[in-house]
């Protein structure tokens, strides 16, 4: 990838960080507030990917994040972002496999998650990993009228599971 990057939990304490670049990486999708909620909630598990602090120190290095709130056996990821001058640099797939990881370790059976129909990007990633169509929430985002796509994920318990493509 040619980038040195690292991937952590996210704490409380870059609530500054990841509120920036929540706006770079989605146009401002959540406050602060439901940052804070989210940080501070024990069932929601927060990862990031950071660079050396110096190239980015708005965001104290950090250059995408992901979020998945584990309910029952299933990881919901409500979250997955990188900072658009880091695209299609193989970080979404880091931070996804990171995501499913982390819900693996947890004992988490199956992952889902909503995308919007125009995603291409986001589907194809999804897609790659194993993620499958399973229903649409009709013009759910307001600003567009797009539907929204839901897609499952099983498996992830599974001694062959492959999600490395
Ligand atoms: C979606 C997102 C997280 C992907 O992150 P990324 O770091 O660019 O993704 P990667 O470089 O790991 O790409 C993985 C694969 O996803 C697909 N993909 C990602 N972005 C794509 C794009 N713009 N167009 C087509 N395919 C894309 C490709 O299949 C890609 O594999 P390839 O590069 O080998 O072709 C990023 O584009 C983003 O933050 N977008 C804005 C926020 C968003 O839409 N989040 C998802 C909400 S559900």
């Amino acid at each position: 990838m040619g980038l040195d990057v690292t991937v952590n939990s996210i704490s409380v304490d870059e609530i500054e960080s990841i509120v920036i670049l929540d706006r770079l990486c989605f146009g401002g999708l959540w406050s602060i507030d439901s940052y804070r909620r989210e940080l501070t909630n024990d069932n929601s598990h927060f990862l990031g990917v950071s660079i050396d602090k110096a190239l980015r120190p708005e965001t104290n290095g950090i250059i995408g994040f992901g979020c998945f709130w584990a309910i029952l056996d299933e990881a919901h990821i409500t979250l997955l972002g990188v900072h658009p001058e880091y695209q299609r640099q193989g970080l979404g797939k880091l931070l996804l496999i990171a995501l499913l990881d982390k819900a693996r370790s947890i004992e988490m059976a199956r992952a889902t998650l909503e995308v919007r129909e125009s995603n291409q990007g986001a589907l194809l990633l999804y897609e790659q990993f194993g993620f499958q169509t399973v229903g649409r929430r009709k013009k759910y985002y307001q600003d567009t009228g797009e539907d929204g796509i839901i897609m499952w994920r099983g498996g992830l318990q599974d001694p062959n599971f492959r999600h490395i493509v």
